[in-house]
């Protein structure tokens, strides 16, 4: 969460800074802020509200220094408005901080640093870290930010600028950091998308590393000084990746980019000859005799259409829980588990420490991960990148559907080895995972019809999404989809949970969308829809095509191409985005960043 970019170098350092937030904006957006050392002094902009506020203000206010940090929010302590934005300074005004994470001390911190004189300017936890680094501060940033962050415990991505130093000093332990290396001119930046336009050589921060950041060099340290040296990765994310390729939002353009991501997937990893899966990990899948899957939000659900793809073809038994639960509850897990860890970001702190848990206990540990060389990937066993790109949205799409096909080929990799998954299913299987980028292309050719629909019921204020077995996940990501980006309440059950509760909600207002794919169980679902439409609900049905009955039972019906049951969740996956997507549109919504939401979650 938060977006933070540093720069020392040769260019207007506002300018890249500006450039790096907007870039980084998805991972919060209620306030933005700048540190520039302009002929010696640090000047501090900041503004409550988008980027584009503090952009507007910086027109009026020029800052031509060349070292500067830059902040977009994401609020925890205090409320977004001017005082609370970022950077903090010091009372002397020759330091400023920016901080990510939250420092968990800092009650009896501020206690302290009140009773010694200091006065706060701000309600958050980070500006106890400007006070306690002015304390500090005897002519060396660098030792400053060193010994206060031996006061200061908790979860921090701290970049702090000094008007008498020539080099920017950076922390981290939780969240994120990446350090950008360019000719005459470094950066840092809380995630890649910021550095692209400059550089893709990048050193990504371990927990407990400090750095110092000049124009001509990095120098690397752990907490106590030490010196640590760490691997510079070429990012293979083009700048053209992280933008908006003409289309008005990122999340359209990454809706339509999910053909050649699933390519990216499943490409190069399918052996048609054999009928398997070839991953490229140490993990040794016939080792496990039961598998936790562990993730938030949509990958949790693209984890739980895992469960039904490992245990249909693997026959392990697989739980699936929220990480948030599993790091707190004592999970039942040994060396026979393989836990498997879902996120796009790998950044996202209850998964980061739900795998840590997992790991404890003796279990394999595998990553399905989107971000290259992200927290996650470094704790794993091993890691199985998904290649879906930056995803900038904050609602999950792309990694979504590209999620569900790595848990297809892990079904098949641990089913294979296990000896349970035979020739002639394990073939079927493999070519119509083959199939998928084709189907999803067809799938997005329903727009208009979905626009259409999206029209009819933008102003329901409820929506009630159904679906069974391995389409119920499904009805939970299509209501997820709606709710964060058009704010209309939206609810999912297995469809066959209905009739114990959610049915007394229906009536002619409310509009239920209803996964009817072909599967064993549609007939069951379709006997679900009756009772829906004998309470005069209003029915939006999910169908295979070529399924002639749908019309007759759902006053609206979304076509989608035919293929394997196990794989209808990603097929099925695309139309909801879409859905949720034209329906924000309809209402006005700011669909890219919706209001209270940050891209990756690394807070508690
Ligand atoms: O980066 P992660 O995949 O770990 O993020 C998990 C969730 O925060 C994320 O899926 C969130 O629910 C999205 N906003 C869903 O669209």
């Amino acid at each position: 969460m938060c977006g933070i970019v540093g720069y020392v170098g040769f260019r207007e350092a506002a300018g890249v800074l500006l450039e790096g937030l907007r870039r980084l904006e998805y991972r919060g957006y209620d306030s933005a802020g700048v540190a520039v050392k302009v002929n010696g002094r640090l000047e501090v902009v900041k503004k409550a509200g988008k980027l584009q506020v503090l952009a507007e203000s910086l027109k009026e206010r020029a800052l031509p220094g060349t070292l500067g940090v830059g902040h977009t929010r994401w609020a925890t302590h205090g409320a977004p408005n001017d005082p609370n934005a970022h950077p903090h300074s010091s009372e002397d005004g020759r330091l400023a901080v920016i901080h990510n994470g939250i420092i968990e001390n800092y009650l009896p911190l501020k206690e302290g640093l009140l009773q010694r004189g200091h006065v706060f300017a701000s309600e958050t936890d980070s500006e106890v870290l400007a006070h306690l680094i002015e304390e500090k501060y005897q002519g060396n940033l660098y030792q400053a930010v060193r010994l206060a962050l031996q006061e200061a415990h908790g979860a921090y991505g701290l970049v702090v600028a000094h008007q008498d130093s020539e080099e920017i000093v950076v922390a981290r332990t939780v969240s994120p950091l990446v350090i950008g290396l360019g000719e005459g001119e470094n950066f840092v930046a809380s995630d890649v998308p910021a550095l692209l336009p400059y550089t893709r050589r990048v050193i990504f921060l371990h927990d407990g590393d400090m750095a110092a950041i000049g124009k001509e060099g990095v120098r690397l340290t752990d907490l106590k000084g030490n010196p640590v040296q760490r691997e510079v990765v070429e990012v293979d994310w083009s700048l053209e990746d992280s933008e908006k390729g003409g289309y008005p939002h990122y999340m359209l353009k990454e809706i339509y980019e999910q053909p050649w991501v699933l390519e990216n997937t499943l490409g190069g990893r399918l052996r048609e000859e054999s009928a398997t899966a070839e991953l490229g990990l140490k993990l040794d899948p016939a080792r496990y005799d039961k598998v936790h899957v562990i993730a938030c939000g949509s990958a949790y659900y693209a984890g739980w259409v895992g469960k039904y793809l490992i245990e249909a073809l693997a026959r392990v038994p697989v739980e699936v829980e929220v990480a948030s639960e599993y790091r707190y509850r004592d999970p039942v897990a040994d060396q026979k588990t393989l836990a498997i860890v879902i996120s796009q970001s790998g950044e996202t702190i209850d998964s980061l420490e739900a795998i840590r848990e997992a790991a404890r206990k003796g279990a394999g540990t595998l990553g399905i991960i989107n971000a290259k060389g992200s927290s996650i990937t470094r704790e794993v066993d091993d890691t199985l990148y998904i290649h879906a790109g930056p995803e900038i949205g904050v609602a999950s799409t792309k990694a979504y559907t590209a999620m569900i096909a790595a848990m297809s080929l892990v079904a098949v990799w641990m089913g294979r080895a296990k000896g349970r998954l035979q020739d002639q299913p394990a073939a079927e299987f493999t070519a119509e995972l083959r199939k998928l980028p084709r189907l999803v292309e067809e799938a997005l050719e329903e727009r208009p019809e979905i626009a259409r629909i999206a029209l009819k019921y933008h102003q329901a204020s409820d929506y009630l999404f159904l679906g069974r077995h391995i389409q119920a996940p499904t009805a939970y990501e299509g209501a997820l989809k709606l709710k964060e980006i058009s704010y209309i309440h939206a609810e999912a059950y297995p469809a066959g949970e209905m009739k114990h509760g959610p049915i007394a909600l229906i009536d002619e207002h409310l509009p239920v969308v209803v996964l009817t794919t072909e599967s064993p169980l549609y007939e069951k679902t379709v006997s679900n829809i009756q009772e829906v439409r004998a309470r005069g609900g209003r029915v939006i049905a999910l169908a295979t095509k070529g399924d002639s009955e749908a019309k007759k039972f759902a006053q609206d019906v979304i076509y989608v191409p035919r293929t394997h049951p196990l794989l209808a969740p990603i097929v099925s996956a695309v139309p909801l985005q879409l859905l949720a997507y034209e329906t924000a549109v309809c209402l006005g919504r700011d669909v890219d960043q919706p209001r209270n939401l940050a891209k990756s979650v690394t807070v508690e």
